[in-house]
C-alpha cells in the first residue's frame, strides 16, 4: 500500500474534484433542466439541494476515501465492513455504464467545435444535429473522445489527473468569464438574466412534485456523486486537511461554473428569439448552433469557445468516471495501470456504441444511470455512512477541522440520517417511475 499514489497538493486534489464535478452536467444537462423546470424557480431549489443534500452526500463519499486509502470497493474491506462492498461495486458499475454514453456526447463536442470554427451548422442546425448524433461517424467520435480520456488516465494521479486538471480547471473558467462579458454585451441579456436569475415563487410551489426531484437529481449529478468518483478520488489524499472546506470549495465553485454557463447561454439564445428549446440535449446542440449562425465572424470564436469549454468540461469529467474503475483493478487486482487502462477503454468504447449509434439508446443509458443507479447508490452510501460506519465517519469529518468544527460533525450525521435520506429516498420513488424503456 506505501507506493499508492497520493495528490502531490490539496489544490490538486480540489482542482481534479472540480474537474470532475464540471461537465456536461453543468453546461448541457443544467440550462435545460433550468428551462424545463421554470427558469430561475429551479435555479434557487437547485441551490438550495446543493447545500442541503449535495454538501453532506459529498463528505459521505470523501469520509469512505479518506479513511480507507484503497479503492470504492476494497474500501469497504479496508473499513471492516465486507458486507457492504456492493455499495462500492454499484458505483464502479454505474461510473463505468455512464461514461460508456458520457463519451459519445463529448464527441458531438469534438465535432462541433470542427463546426464552429467554419462557422456553419449546415442548412438547418437540427438536421444537422440529427446527422453528427448517430451513426458511424459518432462512433468514430466516441472513440477518439474515448482515446483522449485513456490517454491521461494511464499516466495515474500525479502525472496524469491532476497535471491534466490543474490547466484545464483555469481553462474552463477563464474562457467562460470571457463568455459571460461577450454575453452581457448582447441586446437580449436583461431579458436573460431575469429569466435565469429572478425566481418566481409561485412556479416552485406550482411545481414542486417535478420540480425539487429535479433539482436534488442535478445537484447530486453535478457534484459526481454516487458513481464512486469522490470515494476514489479522496481515497489519494495524503493529509490531514480539512474535509468540509474541500468539499466546499468544490460545491461553490462547481454552482459557480455552472451558473457562469447559464449567464452565456441565455444571452445567447435571449438575444437571437431562440428562446431555451425545452427538447432536451438540444438545448445546447441546435438551439445554441442556431444563435450563434447569425452572429457572423464573432459567433465563430464564441462557438469555438463554447464548445472547447464543453470539451475541456467533459473530459476532466471523463476521467474520473474512467479512474474509478481503473483504481479497483489496480488496487484490488494488482493490474498494472497502463494496459488496465487501454483494456477498459476499449470495453467502454464497445459498450457505447448503441448510444453512438442511436439517441434513443443514449437517452436509455442516460434514464437508467440518472434515474435509477445514481439515486439508489446514494441511499445506499447515505446507509452505509449514517449508520454502519457512523462514529468512525464523524471521526474522519473532524481530522484537520479544528476546534470549530466539533459541532459541525454530529449535524452532518444528523442530516445525512434526516433531511439527506428523506431526499434521496424520494427522488428514488420518483425517478424510478420514471425510467424510459429500453428501445428494442
Ligand atoms: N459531474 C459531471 C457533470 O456534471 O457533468 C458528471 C459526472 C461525472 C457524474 C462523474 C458522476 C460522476 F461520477
Amino acid at each position: 500500500m506505501s507506493d499508492r499514489e497520493t495528490w502531490t497538493t490539496r489544490l490538486g486534489f480540489i482542482l481534479a474534484s472540480v474537474g470532475s464535478a464540471v461537465g456536461l452536467g453543468n453546461i448541457w444537462r443544467f440550462p435545460f433542466q433550468t428551462a424545463t423546470n421554470g427558469g430561475a424557480a429551479f435555479l434557487f431549489v437547485y441551490l438550495v439541494a446543493v447545500v442541503v443534500i449535495g454538501l453532506p452526500a459529498i463528505l459521505a463519499e470523501f469520509v469512505v476515501g479518506r479513511r480507507a486509502e484503497m479503492d470504492a470497493i476494497g474500501a469497504f474491506d479496508e473499513l471492516g465492513h465486507p458486507g457492504w462492498r456492493a455499495v462500492g461495486a454499484l458505483g464502479v458499475f454505474a461510473g463505468f455504464w455512464t461514461l460508456s454514453y458520457y463519451s459519445v456526447v463529448g464527441g458531438w463536442v469534438i465535432r462541433y467545435i470542427g463546426q464552429a470554427a467554419m462557422g456553419s451548422y449546415g442548412s438547418n442546425p437540427k438536421v444537422f444535429f440529427g446527422n453528427v448524433s448517430a451513426g458511424p461517424e459518432a462512433v468514430a467520435l466516441h472513440a477518439l473522445f474515448m482515446l483522449l480520456a485513456v490517454g491521461i488516465v494511464a499516466f495515474g494521479i500525479e502525472g496524469g489527473i491532476e497535471r491534466a486538471t490543474k490547466v484545464m480547471v483555469p481553462a474552463i473558467i477563464l474562457i467562460l468569464v470571457g463568455l459571460v462579458g461577450y454575453g452581457a454585451s448582447l441586446s437580449g441579456a436583461g431579458e436573460a438574466y431575469d429569466y435565469f436569475l429572478t425566481p418566481d415563487f409561485g412556479v416552485i410551489v406550482a411545481n414542486a412534485p417535478s420540480v425539487i426531484p429535479a433539482a436534488v437529481g442535478q445537484a447530486l449529478f453535478s457534484l459526481s456523486l454516487g458513481f464512486a468518483v469522490m470515494i476514489t478520488y479522496a481515497s489519494y489524499i495524503d493529509g490531514d486537511e480539512s474535509l468540509p472546506v474541500d468539499g466546499l470549495s468544490i460545491a461553490v465553485t462547481n454552482t459557480a461554473i455552472g451558473i457562469l454557463a447559464g449567464l452565456v447561454v441565455f444571452p445567447l439564445l435571449f438575444t437571437q428569439g431562440v428562446g431555451p428549446d425545452t427538447s432536451g440535449p438540444g438545448a445546447v446542440f441546435i438551439a445554441l448552433p442556431t444563435a450563434l449562425a447569425d452572429f457572423g465572424a464573432a459567433g465563430r470564436v464564441v462557438g469555438v469557445a463554447f464548445f472547447v469549454v464543453i470539451l475541456i468540461a467533459a473530459l476532466s469529467s471523463a476521467i474520473s468516471l474512467l479512474e474509478v474503475a481503473v483504481s479497483y483493478l489496480v488496487d484490488t487486482h494488482g493490474f498494472e495501470r497502463k494496459r488496465t487502462t487501454a483494456v477498459l477503454g476499449v470495453l467502454l468504447f464497445l459498450l457505447g456504441i448503441p448510444s453512438a449509434w442511436d439517441t434513443a439508446w443514449l437517452s436509455w443509458f442516460d434514464s437508467i444511470a440518472v434515474n435509477l443507479l445514481l439515486p439508489v447508490a446514494v441511499l445506499l452510501l447515505v446507509l452505509f455512512v449514517g449508520w454502519v460506519l457512523a462514529p468512525d465517519a464523524v471521526d474522519e469529518l473532524r481530522i484537520g477541522s479544528g476546534d470549530s468544527f466539533d459541532d459541525l460533525a454530529p449535524l452532518w450525521l444528523w442530516s445525512l440520517r434526516t433531511v439527506v435520506l428523506l431526499a434521496v429516498l424520494v427522488t428514488v420513488a420518483l425517478s424510478v417511475t420514471d425510467l424510459t424503456g429500453a428501445p428494442v
